[in-house]
């Protein structure tokens, strides 16, 4: 009898857990899915702002900048690539701080040879360490940008042009057509360009303003369906209250031994792997990943570590899988209600996204300059991990129906895959992880370590 009623009343928990799951994966779906309108960034764009600073006998010099004003979207090595389509029959005679990819044909032009005479030209930054008469102020980064949130100061990214046989008055001035940015690969949007009133620039001193003679600004926006990436991330869960530890969804990002190129990946235990990663050709910012069941670059651990009278606490670790990339300047978006209550973090930033003004259950985790926001391509120092000490708000607190674990994860702006609601650790009786045994606990301990340092 007692055997039946327990059982029952386990399945009860377990069924109303997957409903409740089930309407936080429906609530995030509704979200993710939607083209270039990210819920939790909603005003994240990059504009691209042109500033006419003199009319020269042919045409004009301008300074184009790229303002990366989402909040947790950055752009990495390989960086930026601008690219747009002349209103007339425009060249750029040179440039300052980026350069066109290709020259095109300049064959009309006697003497003096323009930088480039595409019609369509592309642009990307030049490299650091560029001779200083060749830089313009915030260019010359190898076309990476920070997120606005992460680092306001680094946000940004500029290069001057000189544009020959173009409208040398804000009358007969055509403005450029068909921008695209790519950051390297596809996922940015961008409509047309605006006039806009005219950049005012004030002295460094603060005692002059000096202002553009024409400005035009575009905005692009992020789309990961357009990006069409097969997912890069993925989460996996374990407790203290339960031995089972979560692992990430098999195939979450591919699947192994397939002899096709997403499949393939590469044995940890591989002899002479050094050679091995750096003999791997071709495109060398694509993944070369650690085979795992998942197949993911990145993996994200949340453990649920330890319960107090007024506090819980909870350790998230970041492992990299991809022999093929030090992550620069990473960060983590994590949704989880406690959020509101966080009262400390440690060893990584901390910034609440506050997307709903009221509902603040969203954060943003990056690392210390200098210290851990270099997550290391995959080996025995690829990870990076935190700690993070929430106040239980006892209207809303409970280790029931997996509401300790985060409802979503981005990594560098891209959506983590979770494990299927119905396989959330549970609490194994009302009370009885209240009292959890010495031995409980110590085997719990070693299989997550076991977990997080091994290969699963
Ligand atoms: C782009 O982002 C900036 C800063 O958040 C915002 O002021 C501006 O309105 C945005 N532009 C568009 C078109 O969304
Ligand atoms: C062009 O410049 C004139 C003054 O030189 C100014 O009055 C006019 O508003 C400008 N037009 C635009 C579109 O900026
Ligand atoms: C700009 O792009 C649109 C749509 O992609 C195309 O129809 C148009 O011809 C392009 N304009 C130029 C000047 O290339
Ligand atoms: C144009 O872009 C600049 C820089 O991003 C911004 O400060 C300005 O508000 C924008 N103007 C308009 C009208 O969106
Ligand atoms: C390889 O993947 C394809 C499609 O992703 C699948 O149809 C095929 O069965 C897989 N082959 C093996 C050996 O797993
Ligand atoms: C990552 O950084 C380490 C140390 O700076 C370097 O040895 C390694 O080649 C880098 N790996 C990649 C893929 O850039
Ligand atoms: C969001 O929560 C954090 C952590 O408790 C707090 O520092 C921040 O002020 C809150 N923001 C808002 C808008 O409530
Ligand atoms: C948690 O945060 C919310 C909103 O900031 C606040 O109203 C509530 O009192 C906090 N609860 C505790 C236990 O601190
Ligand atoms: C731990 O959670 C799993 C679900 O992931 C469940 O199958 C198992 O019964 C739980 N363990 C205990 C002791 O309740």
């Amino acid at each position: 009898m007692e055997f039946l009623f327990i059982s029952s009343s386990r399945l009860f928990t377990k069924v109303t857990s997957c409903f409740i799951l089930l309407l936080y994966l429906l609530f995030c779906a509704s979200f993710t899915t939607t083209e270039a309108y990210d819920a939790l960034d909603p005003t994240g764009n990059i504009t691209i702002k042109w500033d006419i600073m003199s009319w020269t006998p042919d045409g004009y010099v301008a300074v184009v900048t790229i303002y990366n004003f989402q909040q947790y979207r950055h752009i990495q090595a390989p960086g930026w690539t601008l690219g747009w389509t002349w209103a007339k029959k425009e060249v750029i005679w040179s440039m300052l701080g980026g350069q066109t990819t290709e020259q095109g044909d300049c064959s009309k032009f006697k003497g003096n040879i323009p930088h480039c005479c595409k019609k369509n030209p592309t642009v990307v930054d030049l490299l650091p360490g560029t001779p200083y008469n060749q830089q313009v102020a915030n260019c010359c980064k190898g076309g990476v940008i920070s997120s606005w949130a992460q680092d306001p100061a680094n946000a940004a990214s500029s290069f001057q042009l000189s544009v020959g046989s173009a409208g040398t008055s804000n009358r007969t001035v055509r403005v450029p057509k068909n921008f695209t940015l790519k950051a390297p690969g596809p996922g940015y949007t961008c409509g047309p360009a605006k006039i806009v009133r005219p950049t005012k620039f004030v002295s460094t001193d603060k005692r002059r303003v000096t202002q553009a003679l024409m400005t035009w600004n575009v905005t692009c926006t992020y789309s990961q369906f357009l990006a069409q990436k097969t997912p890069t991330c993925c989460v996996s869960l374990s407790s203290f209250y339960n031995e089972t530890i979560v692992p990430c969804q098999k195939c979450a990002c591919g699947c192994q031994n397939n002899n096709t190129q997403s499949g393939s990946c590469i044995e940890p235990k591989t002899p002479h792997l050094a050679s091995v990663v750096s003999n791997s050709e071709s495109n060398s910012y694509s993944p070369l990943v650690q085979c795992t069941s998942h197949m993911c670059p990145i993996r994200v651990h949340w453990h649920v570590k330890l319960n107090y009278k007024e506090y819980w606490r909870v350790k998230v670790t970041i492992t990299n899988f991809n022999y093929n990339m030090n992550y620069t300047q990473w960060n983590l978006v994590v949704q989880h209600p406690n959020f509101d209550n966080l009262t400390q973090i440690f060893s990584f930033n901390y910034k609440s996204l506050t997307p709903y003004g009221a509902i603040n259950d969203t954060a943003m985790l990056w690392g210390f300059k200098f210290y851990n926001d270099l997550l290391m391509q995959a080996g025995p120092l690829g990870n990076v991990q935190s700690e993070l000490l929430f106040r239980k708000d006892k209207s809303t607190f409970t280790f029931e129906k997996g509401w300790a674990f985060p409802r979503r994860i981005y990594f560098n702006g891209d959506n983590c895959v979770m494990p299927p609601p119905d396989s959330y650790p549970w609490l194994p009786n009302a009370s009885s992880f209240l009292f959890v045994s010495p031995l409980n606990l110590f085997i719990t301990l070693l299989s997550t370590l076991a977990f997080l340092y091994g290969y699963a």
